[in-house]
Formats: C-alpha cells, sequence, structure tokens
C-alpha cells in the first residue's frame, strides 16, 4: 500500500475499524523475533532467517499513535519477549501512554491493558521489575507438565524448572491471572490434558489449550495434527465434568470452563475447528515494524519505514486506518487452496 500524505485526515472521533464492522482494540507488538527455545511446532532454529529489532522508542512512538486511534489492550510478544534487552523499558514506556482520546465508539477509555506472552524462562528473575515498570498480567507458554516431555517439546533441558519457578514468580509479583497456554499436538501432548486441569487447580493458574495452526517453519502441520474441542472436551470430563463459565468478553478467543466445586480455569482456543474470526478485534506490529492484520496474512504493512522517512503522526494514523481497513475477513485453515501465512510464528509474534 503506498504511503499517505501526511495531509491526509485523521479523524480523531472514532476508533479503529475495519470494513467487516469489527472494532479494532487489540496491539500485539513483538520486540523481537529471537527465541531461546525451538518447540517442535514451531522453530527449528536452522531457517537462517536475519533477526530484526528496532530500538524500544521506536516501538513506542508507533504504539502511541495506534493508542491515540483507540487501542486499549497492548501484549508484548517475540521470539521471546525477556530476551530482549530492554523490555522491562518497553513495559514502562506504554504504561506512561494515557489514551489521548476521550472516548471510543461512545464508550469512556479504560485504563490500557498491559499484558505479555513469554516461554517464562527468564520469567523468575524479570516479574518484579516487570510488575514495578507497570506489566498487569503474563501468559506464559507451556506444552507439557512432565519435564521430560516438556524437554523433548523446547529442545532445551531443564526447561519445566526453570519455567515453574517463572510462573510461581509472576503470581508472587501480583501478574494475575497468570495464564499457560499449551498447545496441543497430536500423538505429543494429548495425554497432558487432565495432567494440566490438575495443574490449573494445584497453581492457582487458567490454563489455555490451543488448537494447532499452521504457523510452523517445517510444515509439519496436517489436519489429523490438530486436537480439536470436542476431543479437549472430552477428556477433561474423564477428569471431571466441566462446567462453562461465561465469556469476559466478546471478542475472547478461549471458551471458559471449570469443574464442579469451581477449582481450576480452563480455555479452550479452537481457531482450527471454531474460528472466531469474526470478532477479532487484533492486529500485530512485528519486531522490525510491520503492521499485519491477521496471523494468517500475505504481506504486511511497513509502518517503520513509513515512519523512517519522516512521516508524522497524523501520516501514520492515517496510513493505519487504511491498513485495518482491508483487515482480512478471516483465515481459511483446512480449505483446498490454502496458503501458508507470509512468516512463520516466531517472525510474526505471538
Ligand atoms: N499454533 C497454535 N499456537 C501456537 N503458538 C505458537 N505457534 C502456534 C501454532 N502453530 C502459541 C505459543 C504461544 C502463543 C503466542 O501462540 O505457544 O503460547
Amino acid at each position: 500500500m503506498p504511503p499517505v500524505a501526511a495531509s491526509a485526515p485523521v479523524s480523531e472521533s472514532s476508533g479503529l475499524t475495519d470494513r467487516h464492522g469489527r472494532a479494532i482494540t487489540d496491539l500485539r507488538v513483538a520486540i523481537t523475533d529471537r527465541c531461546n527455545y525451538k518447540c517442535v511446532y514451531c522453530r527449528t532454529g536452522n531457517d537462517g532467517a536475519q533477526y530484526a529489532e528496532l530500538p524500544v522508542e521506536e516501538y513506542l512512538r508507533m504504539v502511541r499513535v495506534l493508542v491515540s486511534l483507540g487501542i486499549e489492550k497492548i501484549r508484548i510478544t517475540g521470539g521471546e519477549p525477556l530476551l530482549r534487552r530492554g523490555v522491562v523499558d518497553m513495559v514502562a514506556g506504554v504504561a506512561r501512554l494515557q489514551p489521548t482520546m476521550p472516548a471510543v465508539s461512545g464508550r469512556l477509555r479504560q485504563p490500557l491493558d498491559i499484558a505479555l506472552t513469554t516461554n517464562g524462562h527468564l520469567l523468575a528473575e524479570l516479574a518484579r521489575p516487570l510488575k514495578d515498570a507497570g506489566l498487569n498480567r503474563v501468559t506464559v507458554s507451556m506444552d507439557a507438565v512432565d519435564p521430560a516431555k516438556f524437554a523433548r517439546i523446547t529442545r532445551v533441558p531443564g526447561s519445566f524448572r526453570q519455567v515453574l519457578a517463572g510462573v510461581r514468580a509472576a503470581q508472587a509479583a501480583g501478574l494475575e491471572p497468570v495464564k499457560v497456554n499449551c498447545v496441543l499436538l497430536r500423538g505429543f501432548n494429548e495425554d497432558q490434558i487432565i495432567e494440566f486441569a490438575k495443574f490449573s487447580r494445584d497453581e492457582g493458574v487458567i490454563v489455555r489449550f490451543i488448537e494447532f495452526m499452521p504457523l510452523e517453519e517445517d510444515r509439519s502441520w496436517t489436519p489429523d495434527s490438530v486436537v480439536r474441542l470436542e476431543e479437549i472436551i472430552e477428556r477433561l470430563n474423564r477428569f471431571q465434568p466441566v462446567v462453562p463459565l461465561p465469556p469476559n468478553t466478546q471478542s475472547e478467543t478461549a471458551r471458559r470452563y471449570t469443574f464442579a466445586d469451581g477449582r481450576g480455569e480452563i480455555g479452550i482456543i479452537a481457531p482450527v475447528s471454531h474460528p472466531f474470526c469474526g470478532h477479532c478485534s487484533r492486529i500485530r506490529l512485528t519486531s522490525d515494524g510491520k503492521l499485519r492484520t491477521c496471523l494468517f496474512s500475505q504481506s504486511d504493512h511497513d509502518l517503520y519505514g513509513l515512519m523512517r522517512r519522516g512521516a508524522d503522526d497524523a501520516a501514520l494514523a492515517a496510513y493505519i486506518r487504511r491498513v485495518v481497513d482491508h483487515k482480512e475477513a478471516r483465515h481459511h485453515i483446512g480449505e483446498p487452496g490454502f496458503l501458508k501465512p507470509s512468516r512463520s510464528m516466531v517472525h510474526i509474534g505471538g
């Protein structure tokens, strides 16, 4: 998309919306595409890709403009964001951004919700400084509760103990509720479903099972590799009957459940078997400063390039509005002619 002129009108009165009528309120910002894990469903570690990171101030300028347009929720991602020197400054910088519009679509602006997704490896040391910098919540990726299986998935020995310490440190620091994301892979970890239900109850974390999507480097995805929502519920019911919980928000991706005694919370994120594109509220900023309007986009939009060429905030805002307007209606996973996205997950940002 060509850059727009600096004089393009920018409406300050309405939030970000797309041509399908969806309000875009949720931004994921990747601050690195490096990772210290090589999870079997994500990256091989030898894709030869060039890593890309921008100075924290550059991300913050783009985030500031996005917040001025109505973004309410910011999730810092990677790669692995805790590898990034400056992650605490990034959180502090985001926390200082006050929403500049009094209201979006007639609603009063809430304080920014600032979250971070991490593999948890470095969280034990960083939980407290991140909380002090203004982080509200963390999501930790954990794909097994069995330490040996965990190490087979991450391909890093000793990783389970480290991540468990990270989860507990996050709780102690008040980064709550801590969510744990588990991507289910047929033949790898579906035997961990009940173990994770117990983990949720014992550790007081929200466990979210995610259907495997075709975002991996090595193209191992097949429809059969997906452990679907119905099967997850069936397996949980063998442990104890699950009880549905009401959604927290309309654009929530997870279907929520607990058990009869109310202990433990399970979310199931089912983008393959039950897509939620119709109420998607998300956009992404990659670590090299490109806007992505869908995980499965075939291209990204070079917001940073425009900024580097001297665009002022109004021009950036107008560009963002045009890009967001063209957000894809939905993904096409599992359909004939499905095209893999133009980047793998580690280079998109979680
Ligand atoms: N399918 C589903 N979830 C994935 N994640 C990474 N790759 C995939 C995939 N192919 C998860 C990570 C992390 C979150 C940001 O996305 O485990 O928790």
